[in-house]
């Protein structure tokens, strides 16, 4: 990581601007996040990195006394004229919260399947990503995070490996009705078309979940047969396009919650999502669109309608070849992808199919990555 410092500050009661060494543009604190986000062991447990201030009971007229710069400028330090305590921040503490307005997280350029050339899909050697942290994993989990999934190549073809690498990039695996670590075939084990030898339109999984499973890891362990390619379809690129070709459809889709559930195998699960999510700032945060899961719901009849047309443009880009990606999975490629963003389906096949595979959580590969990075 970097080390930030401080070349200069200006301060009067209300606020504190900083200036950077490195000519970055000044960035100006307001005194009351100051006081709240003050990281002295007083406001600040050194060990558990948590919160320490009552922030409630910070006074509203909060006043900055003096702001300073420590010598190096690697820290802010502040007096105030309400209270006695001084409050201390390291420059890379203030560089990264002032860099970081809104949303985070890193940038992802939605993309069709023009963006790639032949075949030329993000990817790495499963042997350097499970032995090696900065030249292995962190660059393929980037181009996971960005692209919205990546290939892990010359992996053993073996349940256990498998199963070794969706713990080394989430940590550990999501459980849900379906178990941890899958490893099957057309067996109808669990009633979904997944264990059958059907084709399985465009589709996220766990929209009956409310916090559907964040990525989702394939591995073809054998396949003998006919038919089966899988396929993926970036949604924010669904997204993007609609919000530009069909803005009344692009505002159907990003308002009405639609339920799903699973029923079956002892559970009857059932949640409600919008299918293309947006956050505060309008960009999409995630999408869930899964035909065969969607629960009866019943609204106005031209709510309905409106509904039934944005399914219609959303699923059309969805198929569009214009859009989705296409290959078979193989034994020793592993296949990871963003299911809050990605669509995937899978072509129709004959013959014997062995898939392994694993749900993670959102939030632990995001972990990963930043552990990677401090
Ligand atoms: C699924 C699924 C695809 C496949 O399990 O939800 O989409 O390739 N499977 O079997
Ligand atoms: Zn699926």
């Amino acid at each position: 990581m970097t080390e930030s410092r401080i070349a200069r500050v200006a301060a009067n009661e209300r606020e504190v601007e900083v200036y950077w060494s490195d000519g970055a543009p000044p960035a100006n604190f307001p005194a009351f996040w100051l006081r709240d986000h003050c990281r002295a062991a007083h406001s600040f447990h050194p060990e558990t990195q948590q919160r320490q201030i009552d922030t409630v009971a910070i006074p509203s007229e909060i006043a900055v006394r003096s702001a300073e710069a420590t010598p190096g400028g690697d820290a802010l330090r502040v007096t105030w004229s309400t209270e006695e305590q001084e409050s201390f921040y390291p420059a890379d503490f203030l560089k990264t919260a002032a860099g970081t307005p809104g949303s985070q997280g890193p940038e992802r350029a939605a993309w069709a399947r023009s963006d790639w050339a032949d075949g030329a899909w993000p990817a790495g050697r499963y042997g350097a990503i499970m032995e090696d942290d900065r030249e292995g994993l962190a660059p393929w989990l980037e181009k996971l995070e960005r692209h919205g999934f990546a290939f892990a190549e010359e992996a053993p073809a073996t349940p256990e490996a498998t199963e070794a690498f969706a713990n080394r990039i989430g940590g550990y695996i999501r459980r849900s009705i379906f178990g941890a670590f899958w490893d099957f075939t057309a067996n109808l084990a669990y009633k979904d078309t997944a264990y059958t030898t059907l084709a399985i339109g465009p589709h996220t999984d766990g929209t009956y979940s409310f916090d559907p499973p964040g990525y989702q890891m394939f591995h073809c362990l054998e396949f003998e047969g006919e038919g089966g390619e899988s396929t993926l379809v970036d949604g924010f690129k669904i997204a993007e396009r609609l919000r530009a070709e069909q803005p009344e459809l692009f505002e159907v889709l990003t308002s009405v919650e639609v339920p799903a559930q699973y029923i079956g195998d002892g559970a009857h699960l059932m949640a409600r999502h919008r299918i293309i999510e947006l956050d505060a700032g309008g960009q999409p945060r995630r999408i869930a669109y899964n035909n065969y899961d969607r629960a009866p719901f019943f609204t106005t009849a031209r709510e309905m309608e409106a509904f039934y047309a944005g399914i219609k443009a959303f699923d059309r880009l969805a198929n569009d070849p214009e859009m989705e990606i296409e290959f078979a999975l193989r034994p020793g490629t592993i296949l990871v992808f963003d299911n809050w963003r990605l669509l995937h389906g899978r072509r129709a096949y004959s013959g014997k199919r062995r898939l392994a595979g694993a749900y993670l959580n959102k939030e632990d590969v995001e972990s990963k990555l930043r552990t990677l990075h401090a």
